[in-house]
């Protein structure tokens, strides 16, 4: 409750964070006088498209558009029909006669959104680019922006103003299923990444989104991703600092650069039901920053305040709770009786007219920002829908993603000539190697995008002796997706030994949200098992980890002699991997997370000082050992780079600094071997005492650098010394005077903050 004692008086407000447009106002003003109040609430509710599909599931029903539409006069329609991608001209088509409804019925256009993931994710012909994870492991804020443009882009092309994209929670529990949607474990890199796509998405101006822009949703406000229990939507235990100083910090960000919606955790942070916690809703996001945006709920949370959390006792008192709360809009998804609930709420007075018309008057805005009032419908061409360019794009993102991280023996990359067994159940899978989120949702490439190339077809593109047996399969049935067969191991073991070089493609096949919930981290027993027995042929084996999280392989890495994870590359994956393998393109990718070794030790980088002997320094807790399988940042290869010259300057002299500086680093960073390649070159500071125990470094800044052999480049930043700060004991952010050190590249540079500072706003 710290926060809410410090910071919920609101009587200095902030800077807004979209800054309000007059003709904006004045039109949702004019919108707001002339409804009723049957039309406010309908305003607040948001249905899944199943409420208006006839029959065949692939048609919206008349009687159902005029009653949803008519009668509720619901405001927003969600998802696909049939759980399935659609057609653009198909998903336009819907749209429009779902515009012409609403016009017709309340004059007031319907805002439809969709989970467009890693690009259009719903639109059969869509431009798919790598999952976040992957995007996070480049280190290059391009593809990020080159991902949100064609999001946006083509979405609209289908009549789409909006998109429940980025994904903002902190992949940093590997146990959770849904890591693969952030950008990794890190709030700064995820902070960098977001904020780029949001950009993209939204374009510049977020008081007028153009045709070839949407509106984001920021999701899953916040501390969705590290459940308790590892498992999808269950309560979270986060630190009050933590959840201001980590959680907080890429929302902020992308609250910042103008982000119109935010989707609500569906779970709880320390016994709160998000959808009910006022004080993150309404105070952190609404009063504290001045936003006037939308927070839409996740799937069915207001019912999940009664049904599964019991803080109401019913389905009306969860939709006052959650409205009271802050919320403006409810993805009830099937119910439109929730109309009728804010109704009675309102008259009740358990709703206050107040709350209503600002919670509508947020729902207009968003319309009218994004031109629906004035185009309901629009036409275009869209002439870069599916463009080669997107799909250059897309592929070149999956070969920066790819993170080599053992080559022993320099084994790759693979000769010409080698007589090459590709093995594993995701060889041969476009449904693994793109996850979930792709044409279902819980992930369906093959049956959607049979032109693209797997693995094995790859590398049958690119090597002329290749052969495959598969040795384990998955049961493609979508929600199974971890039973597998093994019976194929001896038939696989039996080809390895006619190849030169085994590449064994393991890991998970696609899953989304709870389905994707498990009981172990290490990959299944029987790829495990698999991997052994071809191993134990004694030929070379490259390992190649296809999966949505860092599957553990403690006991089989040392079997092997190569490993690449190439995590969720999406359709150019395959295409990329054949490229890196056969050295036609060099690695660059770096891990976005901790990949553990052990089940009970799962770390995030960025671990107290007090967690590892050698960060303690000298005290007598044997056990506390750092033993991860590779860290945050890490990723070889074919060539090296070198450091030099690491230089911290601020202030007036090199050894100290104040609050207000900005600290500028260069380092010297040399391409040392034989081949061209990129380098990501990331940036810590590690606070060397402070009032609360410090993490032994953070990522402060971040740069990918391409360099010829012998070249060197300077690389330059600018970290403001604020940005050194952390939360303190009491929730107030601090700067405390001390030592600090700056490293990058293995060299290090310390200096000193001469003056402590405290701020009292809650966010610097
Ligand atoms: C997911 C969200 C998604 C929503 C709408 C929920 O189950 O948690 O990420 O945006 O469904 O499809």
């Amino acid at each position: 409750m710290l926060s809410a004692t410090l910071f919920s008086c609101n009587s200095n407000k902030p800077a807004p964070a979209i800054p309000a447009d007059k003709a904006v106002e004045a039109q949702v003003e004019k919108v707001l006088k002339g409804m009723s109040l049957e039309e406010k609430a309908g305003q607040l509710v948001q249905l899944n498209i199943s409420v208006l599909e006839d029959d065949t599931h692939e048609a919206i029903d008349p009687a159902k558009l005029d009653k949803i539409i008519g009668q509720y006069k619901v405001g927003s329609i969600l998802n696909v029909m049939h759980d399935a991608a659609h057609s653009r001209e198909h998903t336009a088509a819907m749209v429009r006669q779902i515009q012409e409804k609403s016009m017709e019925a309340i004059g007031i256009p319907c805002i439809y959104g969709l989970d467009m993931i890693h690009g259009a994710s719903y639109l059969i012909e869509g431009s798919l680019y790598p999952q976040e994870i992957n995007l996070g492991a480049t280190f290059n804020r391009k593809f990020a922006r080159q991902m949100g443009h064609a999001m946006a882009y083509e979405t609209r092309a289908a009549q789409v103003p909006w998109v429940f994209s980025p994904v903002m929670d902190l992949g940093r529990d590997p146990r959770w299923p849904r890591i693969w949607e952030s950008y990794g474990e890190d709030p700064y890199l995820q902070a960098e990444m977001a904020r780029e796509e949001t950009l993209a998405i939204q374009g510049d101006d977020p008081n007028h989104v153009d045709l070839e822009h949407c509106a984001v949703s920021l999701k899953h406000f916040m501390g969705y991703g590290v459940p308790h229990s590892g498992k999808d939507r269950t309560p979270a235990y986060i630190a009050e600092n933590d959840l201001r100083e980590k959680f907080f910090a890429p929302f902020l960000e992308c609250f910042r650069a103008g982000a119109l919606t935010a989707m609500v955790n569906s779970a709880s942070i320390n016994g709160i039901p998000t959808h009910a916690n006022a004080l993150l809703l309404t105070g952190w996001v609404k009063e504290q920053l001045n936003w006037d945006g939308m927070l839409v709920t996740d799937w069915a949370d207001i019912d999940n305040l009664y049904v599964r959390d019991h803080v109401a006792a019913d389905k009306k008192e969860a939709v006052a709770m959650g409205i009271n709360a802050g919320i403006d809009m409810i993805m009830d998804p099937y119910d439109p009786e929730c109309c009728t609930a804010i109704v009675e709420l309102v008259k009740e007075g358990k709703i206050s007219q107040a709350r209503l018309d600002d919670a509508v008057r947020r729902v207009l805005r968003l319309k009218v920002r994004l031109g629906l009032f004035d185009k309901p419908v629009w036409d275009g061409a869209y002439p870069e829908f599916a463009s080669k360019q997107f799909a250059d794009e897309s592929y070149a993102a999956a070969v920066e993603s790819e993170v080599l991280l053992k080559n022993e023996g320099d084994i790759l990359p693979l000769k010409e000539t080698a007589r090459i067994f590709v093995t594993g159940p995701n060889a041969n899978s476009l449904r693994a190697l793109n996850g979930g989120w792709s044409y279902r949702w819980q992930g369906s490439a093959d049956e959607f995008a049979p032109q693209y190339n797997t693995i094995l077809e790859a590398i049958q593109n690119r090597f002329p002796h290749v052969s495959y047996e598969p040795g384990v399969v998955y049961d493609e049935t979508s929600m199974a997706w971890q039973n597998e067969d093994a019976s194929g191991i001896a038939k696989a073991v039996a080809a390895a030994r006619k190849a030169d070089v085994i590449v064994a493609c393991v890991g998970e096949n696609s899953y989304c949200e709870t389905p994707g919930n498990m009981d172990d981290l290490n990959l299944s027993a029987a790829q495990k098992e698999l991997v052994r027995e071809l191993a134990a042929t004694g030929k070379p084996v490259v390992l190649v980890l296809n999966e949505g999280r860092p599957r553990l392989i403690g006991d089989i890495e040392p079997l092997v002699q190569a490993v690449v994870d190439v995590m969720l590359p999406s359709n150019f994956g395959g295409d990329a991997l054949a490229a890196l393998l056969s050295g036609d393109e060099n690695f660059s990718g770096k891990l976005p997370f901790t990949y553990s070794k052990h089940i009970n030790a799962l770390h995030t980088y960025d671990y107290k000082v007090s967690e590892h002997r050698e960060t303690m320094g000298g005290s007598y807790n044997y056990d506390a050992v750092m033993d991860v399988q590779w860290p945050f940042g890490y990723g070889l290869s074919y060539t090296d780079f070198a450091y030099s010259n690491l230089s911290v300057v601020a202030g007036a002299d090199r050894q100290s600094f104040q609050p207000g500086d900005v600290l500028k680093v260069s380092v010297d960073v040399t391409n040392t071997g034989k081949r061209a390649g990129k380098e990501a070159v990331l940036v810590y500071s590690s606070d060397l005492v402070a009032s609360l125990i410090p993490d032994v470094k953070r990522l402060r800044a971040f740069d990918k650098v391409a360099l010829q052999p012998g070249e060197t480049k300077t690389l330059t930043f600018e970290i403001p010394a604020s940005a050194l700060a952390f939360v303190g004991a009491d929730g107030r952010w601090r700067l405390e005077a001390g030592d600090f050190r700056i490293s990058c590249g293995g060299l290090g540079v310390q200096l000193r903050c001469t003056e402590t500072k405290v701020w009292d706003t809650p966010n610097i």
